[in-house]
C-alpha cells in the first residue's frame, strides 16, 4: 500500500474541524465555545498570570515582531511571545490542540501553513485595539488569526472588551468568554477590540502562515 493511500485511509473526519471550515468559506470567520475545557482554560491562564506577575510582558506594539511602534491610542494591551519549544506543560496542551486543527487544514484544504506565531495578550481595563487588519506591508504571510479567551468563569458582559468583526455588510460583536476561540482570515476581515471597562481580558492570539 502506498503511503498515499495508506494517509487516505487513515483519515479520521473531524466535526468540530469541518463546521470551523464550513464557517471560514461561508463567512471568513468562525467563533468556537469551549475549543478549550474549562479545565484547560484555568491552566492556561494560570500560566499566563504567571508569567505576567513576574514582568514578563511588554507593551504591545504595531506592526510586525520585527518592526515595532508602541501607539497606546492604537493598541493598549501587553503581550508575550509563546515559545513552542519551550512550552511549558499548559502551553503544550494548547500547541497540541493548535497543531491537530492546523493538520487537519493543511490535510483538507492545502492552506500550506508552514509556521505559526502566538502570544499571550492582557488587555487592562480601560484599554482597547482600534479596528485594523492582522498583515503588515512587510509580511503578508498571515492567512489565519486564531484567538482564544481565558478569562474567568464569570466574564460578564458589561466587562466590555467585545471582538468586533467587520464584514461588508455587518459588524458582528463576539464576547471573550473562556474557552471560546475565534478564527478568521487575516488578510481580509477588519477588525476591533472595544474598550475593557471592568477587569483584565485575558487571552492568547495568533496566526497560522505560510511560507
Ligand atoms: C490582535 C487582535 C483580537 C482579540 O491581537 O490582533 O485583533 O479579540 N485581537 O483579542
Ligand atoms: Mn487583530
Amino acid at each position: 500500500m502506498t503511503e498515499e493511500l495508506f494517509e487516505q485511509l487513515n483519515f479520521v473526519e473531524n466535526p468540530l474541524f469541518e463546521t470551523i471550515i464550513d464557517n471560514l468559506l461561508a463567512k471568513q470567520y468562525s467563533v468556537v465555545n469551549n475549543f478549550f475545557s474549562s479545565e484547560e482554560v484555568a491552566i492556561l491562564r494560570n500560566s499566563l498570570i504567571a508569567k505576567y506577575e513576574a514582568d514578563r510582558f511588554k507593551k504591545s506594539a504595531i506592526g510586525s515582531k520585527t518592526n515595532e511602534e508602541i501607539d497606546k491610542t492604537v493598541r493598549g494591551d501587553f503581550i508575550l511571545w509563546m515559545d513552542e519549544n519551550s512550552a511549558n506543560a499548559a502551553e503544550q496542551i494548547f500547541f497540541k490542540r493548535i497543531n491537530e486543527l492546523v493538520q487537519y487544514l493543511n490535510k483538507t484544504c492545502f492552506l500550506g501553513i508552514l509556521h505559526k506565531e502566538f502570544h499571550y495578550a492582557v488587555y487592562p481595563t480601560g484599554t482597547f485595539y482600534k479596528r485594523h487588519l492582522d498583515t503588515f506591508q512587510n509580511d503578508d504571510r498571515r492567512k489565519l488569526s486564531i484567538v482564544c479567551y481565558l478569562n474567568e468563569d464569570n466574564w460578564l458582559p458589561e466587562n466590555g472588551g467585545e471582538l468586533t468583526i467587520y464584514t461588508e455588510t455587518e459588524a458582528f460583536n463576539i464576547l471573550p468568554f473562556p474557552g471560546r476561540i475565534v478564527i478568521f482570515e487575516s488578510q481580509v476581515l477588519e477588525h476591533e477590540v472595544k474598550v475593557v471597562k471592568a477587569s483584565e481580558r485575558l487571552s492568547i492570539t495568533g496566526w497560522l502562515k505560510t511560507r
